[in-house]
């Protein structure tokens, strides 16, 4: 590949140099109107909150701004960034989880919609104030996902209320004055198929019937979730989001009519579908090795996308004006780890030192998830619309860095 939206991908190193993250703006809104019409078309009570967690660069977070979104956030920074790129607070969820008191103190009083991990969330919370309105995370006995490390649901997760448990938690939150209820659930990420998302749905429709008509509350918003995947290979098919839609927006609203629950803000909280296929990495080859496997070096590595080191993901990695796949080749980077290999004996190009590597998909956990091991600093981030580029974070510098110690 040679551009990113219409800009070229050489000039942009010539500019900000490599690595560097590139985003795509015109993907992250083609993006959001895909699964914000296919959604509202159906339910027009539907709502999009962008996953804070998955890309949090505040010149991203102001596009979903703009676009009428609101976000989900795991953890105080992220409020305070959602707050910081203008969003009201009614239009922001908190869903942590083991949330400490410092945490909860960050918004008990912030009117956010507040999506609780447990009971004992619920009672740290009450020491600090009862709100009006709460929303427990329900765990609905099943979850799925592409990777172990990313399903959130089912036996072996650690994340919400066994839903066999959730009747005690809303029966203690209205016992202690909460009038306003939600319910959330979070299963797993990066899923294909259409009719995953309807299973889960039906499932927790009808927890929340179980729950709620015992304690005589209609929830004022049912919350789905993000999970949504996206191809990262060439042999994956995209997730049909307007059948997704379809599915989860009928049981949906068939469920409420049965259940008496009226006409509930449905809720997504999707990450990766909005910004993963708007995101590059873009490198440079460091060195080519003939060992017992052939190798071939960038200047980026697990330190600055870590998902093929923690999950085994795969990324599609092109060479710049290079097409031909002549060669077989094991990609890494630079960090002293054998872990730290993008792909093994991936078709490649003959490449030189020099030569730009484009790593695809990965503007959803990519960026978020770098870190500074092997004492090497994180690159910059630039922003791309139509023909236009700038830069949305500098790349750290050694004062940066150093300015931590005492
Ligand atoms: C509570 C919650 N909501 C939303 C998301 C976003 O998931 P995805 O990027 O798969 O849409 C996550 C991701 O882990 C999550 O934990």
């Amino acid at each position: 590949m040679t551009q990113i939206s219409n800009v070229d991908i050489k000039e942009l190193v010539s500019q900000y140099g490599s690595p560097i993250y590139v985003y795509s703006q015109n993907q992250i809104e083609n993006n959001y109107n895909k699964i914000k019409s296919a959604f509202t078309k159906y339910y027009p009570k539907t709502k999009i909150h962008f996953s804070v967690k998955a890309n949090s660069n505040i010149n991203i977070l102001e596009i979903f701004k703009n676009l009428d979104a609101g976000t989900d956030c795991s953890s105080p920074i992220e409020f305070k960034l959602s707050k910081h790129a203008g969003f009201q607070n009614n239009n922001i969820l908190y869903t942590g989880n083991y949330e400490s008191i410092e945490d909860l103190e960050t918004v008990a009083f912030e009117n956010v919609k507040l999506n609780l991990d447990d009971i004992n969330s619920f009672k740290r919370l009450a020491t600090i104030n009862v709100p009006e309105l709460v929303s427990f995370r329900i765990n609905p006995g099943i979850g799925r996902g592409g990777f172990e490390g990313i399903t959130t649901a089912g036996t072996d997760a650690k994340f919400g209320i066994p839903y066999e448990k959730a009747y005690e938690a809303y029966k203690l939150a209205k016992e202690a004055g909460v009038k306003r209820f939600g319910i959330h659930m979070m299963t797993g990420s990066n899923n294909l198929e259409p009719h995953f998302f309807g299973e889960i749905v039906n499932r927790l429709m009808n927890i929340a019937h179980d729950i709620f008509s015992k304690l005589d509350i209609k929830p004022e918003y049912v919350d789905i979730g993000g999970g949504y995947g996206i191809p990262y290979t060439n042999q994956e098919e995209e997730l049909n989001i307007d059948l997704t839609a379809k599915i989860v927006t009928d049981i949906f609203k068939e469920q409420c009519l049965k259940f008496n629950f009226g006409e509930p803000e449905l809720i997504l909280e999707p990450g990766r579908y909005l910004v993963a296929n708007a995101g590059y990495l873009i490198t440079q080859v460091t060195g080519i090795k003939d060992s017992y496997k052939k190798f071939v070096g960038v200047n980026a590595g697990m330190n600055f996308l870590i998902r093929p080191a923690m999950y085994g993901a795969f990324h599609r990695a092109e060479v710049y004006g290079k097409s031909n796949l002549t060669t077989h080749i094991n990609l890494c980077g630079q960090i002293c780890e054998n872990s730290d290999i993008f792909a093994k004996n991936l078709e490649f190009p003959e490449v030189e030192v020099g030569d730009i590597v484009t790593f695809r998909d990965v503007g959803a956990y990519g960026y978020v998830m770098a870190s500074n091991y092997n004492n090497r600093l994180k690159p910059a981030e630039i922003l791309v619309n139509d023909n236009k580029h700038k830069l949305i974070r500098r790349k750290e510098t050694f004062e940066d860095y150093f300015n931590l110690y005492q």
